[in-house]
């Protein structure tokens, strides 16, 4: 019953999409102005969903199963079925909609009521699939249907639904995050405000590397970095597994030394700086793998993170780390261990965040958490970066760190190999070919 997971999965995806349309049409009629980008991106996604995964697998293999194995399915089923079909019309009418609004000829509002409707008759039939038809298939079908259906969801090669597919609908999925309005933010928590600051780029270069290299022994795993980043940036670096990553993270905060180059920070070289004196300038990291201390409570981690700090700003720190990351003040005593891996990561993000970091460093934020999870830790990166945060943000899925990085670095083997703006290194065929999977 693989199918069953995956559609349910998607369901998930597109209810979070219907969530955020009513949101936006709410701020729409309260006198927000509309952003043809952010819809465009949004009916891409839902068009894309019908036409390139969902509706063809099941109107291809789950539902004639289904008709097949039970009489009663024929009622929910032809339903089902009528507005898949219909889908692409509504779509259509609604970028139609779009567009008038854009140009001033419909106004918010009624723009405000399609979106509604839709989004309500989007949610019934999720609930439909979820409620009547999901739950039917899982009692009538045989292990023998299973078979095929799970075959055909799983098939990665198939253009319409395979991996390629899977990767554009991620990265139609990441633009959305990326040009939701920051009031938004796809279910992500409502981030408090960490530090009052502007949310521009002020230009100012806060972190300039040349020349950066770094040894293991005899082996050479940086073979000099040349890196800036500037103040309220987000900065992507990414690369394939071993490439100097990691790295390159340590020689930054001082917990692997470098063997050639400069490291100049808030106007300082701090090459030869310890591990906490740098920290206590203002470079903090959340590592690799989160390493969070699993018997120590998730305070008291919290508490270590703030080591270089003074004691009396400790308890305000925690208060605004607890507006971001409600989940960590309702276990704020239990043993960080008990928390699942999605906490866990916020955990070891608000432990960088005690440090009153003027540059946050993070290595794989999103490594190993579910789908969804990816996302929430995606939209809390956003929505530091919108508070001033200046952030150097290390990861493997390059789809989604470009998408919402100001620029990005592409690490191989110890070396730069290209650099340029997020949307750039997307679209570079390259990067494209050896780290989206396209
Ligand atoms: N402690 C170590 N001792 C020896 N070699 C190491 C050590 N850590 C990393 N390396 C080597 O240094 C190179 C860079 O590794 P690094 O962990 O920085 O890469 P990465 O880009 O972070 O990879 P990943 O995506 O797997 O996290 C690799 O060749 C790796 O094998
Ligand atoms: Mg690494």
């Amino acid at each position: 019953m693989e199918a069953l997971r995956i559609i349910t999965e998607e369901h998930q995806n597109l209810w979070r999409i219907a969530t955020t349309i009513d949101q936006v049409a709410d701020e729409m009629q309260a006198g927000s102005k509309v952003d043809p980008a952010f819809f465009g991106a949004i009916f891409d996604y839902i068009e894309q969903f019908m036409d390139g995964c969902h509706h063809a697998k099941e109107d291809e293999y789950l539902f004639p199963a289904l008709r097949q194995r039970s009489p009663e399915a024929a009622v929910v089923i032809d339903r089902l079925q009528v507005e898949h079909r219909n889908g692409p019309e509504v779509l259509k009418s609604l970028r139609e909609q779009l567009a008038a609004t854009a140009a001033g000829t419909l106004g918010n509002t009624e723009f405000a009521e399609a979106l509604r409707i839709y989004t309500q008759s989007l949610k019934a039939h999720i609930r439909t699939e979820e409620k009547d038809a999901m739950p039917l298939a899982r009692e009538v079908l045989t292990a023998e249907d299973w078979t095929v259906i799970d075959r055909a969801f799983l098939d990665n090669s198939d253009p319409l639904f395979g991996d390629q597919a899977a990767a554009e609908f991620r990265q139609l999925f990441h633009r959305i995050a990326s040009l939701a309005p920051d009031s938004i933010g796809l279910g992500a928590h409502s981030a408090g405000i960490l530090q009052p600051g502007a949310s521009k780029v002020s230009g100012d270069v806060l972190l300039s590397v040349s020349g950066l290299e770094s040894c293991y022994g005899r082996i050479k795993a940086l073979k000099g970095i040349d890196l800036e980043v500037r103040r309220g940036e987000l900065v992507a670096l990414v690369g394939a597994n071993g490439a100097g990553k990691t790295t390159f993270l340590r020689t930054l905060s001082g917990v692997q030394p470098a063997s050639a180059g400069r490291i100049v920070f808030d106007g300082e070289d701090i090459v030869k700086l310890r591990a906490d004196l740098r920290m206590r300038r203002g470079i903090c990291q959340s590592p690799e793998g989160r390493q969070v201390f699993g018997p120590l409570s998730i305070e008291d981690n919290l508490r270590l993170g703030a080591y270089t700090q003074p004691k009396h700003q400790v308890p305000e720190d925690m208060e605004k780390v607890f507006a971001m990351f409600p989940i960590l003040k309702e276990k704020r005593d239990l043993p960080a261990g008990t928390l699942s891996g999605g906490q866990q990561q916020m955990l070891a993000i608000g432990r960088a965040l005690m440090g009153r970091p003027k540059l946050l460093l993070l290595d794989e934020p999103s490594m190993g958490l579910a789908p969804l999870l990816v996302q929430e830790v995606f939209n809390v990166i956003k929505a530091l970066k919108a508070q001033g945060m200046t952030i150097l943000l290390v990861e493997q899925n390059a789809f989604a760190a470009l998408a919402i990085a100001d620029r990005g670095y592409v690490l191989e083997t110890g070396n730069v190999t290209l650099t340029g703006s997020g949307q750039e290194l997307i679209s570079n065929e390259q990067v494209r070919a050896a780290y989206l999977g396209m």
